[in-house]
C-alpha cells in the first residue's frame, strides 16, 4: 500500500467531501453547504490559519486531518488544534490515522510549534491509537452555541 501525507489541494474536492460527508454522518450533523465551502476554502487559502493535511493510498484520498494554528497566552510559538480527523471506512485499521497524526507531531517540531491538542469523546475506541501518541489529559470540555 503505498500512503503519502500531503497539504491539501484543489484537485482534493470532491474525494474530500465524500470523506467529509462521511464525517459528518459519524458525528450525526448536518453542516451547511455554506460552512462546508467556507472551510473548503479556508484550508487553500494561505492567508487563513485553517489548514488540510490527507492520506493518499494509490493515488486516492482515504483521510484527512484539518488542523487550526492559533497563538496562546502560555507559550510564544504556535498551538496546532487538530479538529478533524477522519478515514474513509474501507480503508481503516491500516494505519492511515497514525500516520496522519505522527505527520503533523513531525511537522510540528520541524516548525517550531509549541504544541498539538485534540478533542474525542470519551468512548471513541480511537483513544487505542491516541494513547500511544501521549498521555490523556483530565481536562473536561465546557462549551456554548452562541
Ligand atoms: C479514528 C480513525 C480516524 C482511525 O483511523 P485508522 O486509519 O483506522 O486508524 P489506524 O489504523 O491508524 O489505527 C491505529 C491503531 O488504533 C486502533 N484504532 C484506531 N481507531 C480505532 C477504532 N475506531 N476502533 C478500534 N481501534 C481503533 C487500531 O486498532 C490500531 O491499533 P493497532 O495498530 O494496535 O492495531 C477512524 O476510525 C475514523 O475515521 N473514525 C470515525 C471518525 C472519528 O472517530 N474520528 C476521530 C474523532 S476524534
Amino acid at each position: 500500500m503505498d500512503v503519502v501525507i500531503r497539504e491539501i489541494q484543489a484537485a482534493d474536492k470532491a474525494q474530500w467531501r465524500t470523506l467529509w460527508n462521511g464525517y459528518n454522518q459519524f458525528y450525526a450533523s448536518t453542516v451547511s453547504e455554506a460552512i462546508t465551502e467556507k472551510t473548503w476554502q479556508r484550508m487553500l487559502d494561505e492567508r487563513s490559519s485553517i489548514y488540510g493535511r490527507v492520506a493518499v493510498v494509490n493515488g486516492d484520498v482515504q483521510g484527512f486531518a484539518h488542523i487550526v494554528l492559533h497563538e496562546g497566552t502560555w507559550v510564544i510559538a504556535p498551538i496546532c488544534y487538530l479538529e478533524d480527523l477522519f478515514v474513509a471506512p474501507e480503508t481503516r485499521g491500516r494505519g492511515l490515522a497514525r500516520k496522519l497524526i505522527q505527520s503533523l507531531v513531525d511537522e510540528g517540531k520541524a516548525e517550531g510549534w509549541s504544541r498539538l491538542y485534540w478533542h474525542t469523546r470519551e468512548s471513541n475506541p480511537a483513544r487505542k491509537l491516541y494513547d500511544q501518541f501521549t498521555d490523556v489529559e483530565d481536562f473536561v470540555l465546557y462549551r456554548m452555541n452562541l
